[in-house]
């Protein structure tokens, strides 16, 4: 069967990346230039600077991506593109700039979900196997997921008000921490011992919801509170206690979703999958319950927002000759139904 080779575009946030990726498994390229420095001093993501660095970066990424593919116009298939969710000025750049290439070079343009993305980075490092369910679990997501058929997402749970990963960026803030700070709250947990009790919210409903607002209320509260009395927290044991009333509550709404839904697979998908204590709970877990269960947890630079994933989704949509015209617009809200 002759290759697929697929130019894929990724700007939803403060990430613009490029990447070539031959028949949505093997990575030819994966460029990404991220903006974080510029945001930091800000203490998150600003939108307009986020689109600013955009228009800077595509252009160079593109000749990146298919200079380290070794690969030409010509050899391309289908240009690939985020359409949403993401920062809507952000998804425009990506957009226009994949629908340019797909113009000049007269080549069917795929729109993806950047969540469905973030779950197919599985398929650049396993073969998978239908259904499986994955978790998603980053800046502005936390739901968890069953994938019946490719490209075919039935959402079992969602958060009711913060991501999880947006929990770790707002307490690493409180504790003094640089943008986005679940990366290094996760160094920090491996130093401390969890000695506050944190909320675990819903953990007693019968459902696979989420909720990490008041988790992090109860850390600012915290916080507040050692202050006034002019009294020093250990911030690693802040971190520590943190992430382990995160994983918690993860762990078991998860592992409750797995108990309804047979699978051979659980796919762990989003920045939040990079965290340690997260992957190192699942793996007990599965061990501990006896369960037939493959956990993939992509590596770190396919956890975090990347093109790649976005070209092992397009090999979906290629493969069911799903193309979008070239009046596709960014949809800044996009869900999974
Ligand atoms: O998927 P992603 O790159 O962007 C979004 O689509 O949101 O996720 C970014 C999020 C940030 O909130 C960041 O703090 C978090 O992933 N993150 C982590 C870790 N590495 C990145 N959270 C916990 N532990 C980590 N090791
Ligand atoms: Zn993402």
């Amino acid at each position: 069967m002759k290759d697929t080779i697929i130019l894929a575009f990724e700007s939803s946030c403060d990430e613009t990346s490029v990447a070539v990726i031959k028949n949505g498994k093997e990575i030819l390229s994966n460029i990404i230039a991220t903006q974080i420095k510029s945001h930091q001093r800000f203490g998150g993501v600003v939108p307009e600077v986020a689109s600013r660095h955009h228009v800077e970066q595509v252009t160079a990424c593109i000749q990146l991506a298919l200079d380290e593919a070794k690969v030409s116009y010509d050899d391309l298939d289908a240009v690939a593109v985020t359409y949403g969710p993401g920062l809507v000025g952000s998804l425009l750049i990506g957009i226009m700039a994949a629908k340019s290439v797909a113009f000049a070079h007269n080549l069917p343009l795929i729109k993806v979900n950047h969540l469905s993305g973030h779950i197919y980075a599985a398929n650049l490092v396993a073969e998978l196997e239908y259904p499986f369910m994955a978790l998603i679990v980053s800046g502005g997501h936390t739901e968890i997921v069953m994938v019946n058929n490719p490209g075919e997402f039935e959402r079992l749970g969602d958060t009711r008000d913060d991501a999880v990963g947006e929990a770790f960026d707002k307490v690493g803030r409180v504790i003094g921490l640089p943008y986005p700070a679940g990366k290094q709250i996760d160094e920090m947990a491996q130093l401390g011992n969890d000695t506050f009790d944190f909320p675990r919210a819903m953990l007693k409903e019968d459902n696979l919801d989420f909720s990490f607002s008041g988790l992090k209320s109860a850390f600012i509260n915290t916080m507040h509170h050692a202050d006034q009395i002019g009294e020093e927290l250990d911030k690693n044991d802040l971190a520590t206690s943190f992430q382990e009333c995160v994983v918690d509550i993860l762990t078991e709404k998860t592992f409750r979703a797995l108990e309804n839904h047979k699978v051979k697979q659980l796919v762990v998908a989003g920045g939040v999958a990079a965290n340690s204590g997260l992957k190192k709970r699942f793996e007990e877990e599965i061990i501990k319950r006896k369960l037939d269960l493959e956990l993939i947890v992509p590596p770190l630079r396919l956890c975090g927002d990347n093109a790649a994933m976005i070209g092992a989704a397009a090999q979906i949509e290629y493969d069911q000759g799903n193309f979008a015209g070239l009046d596709l617009n960014a949809d800044p809200s996009l869900d999974f139904e």
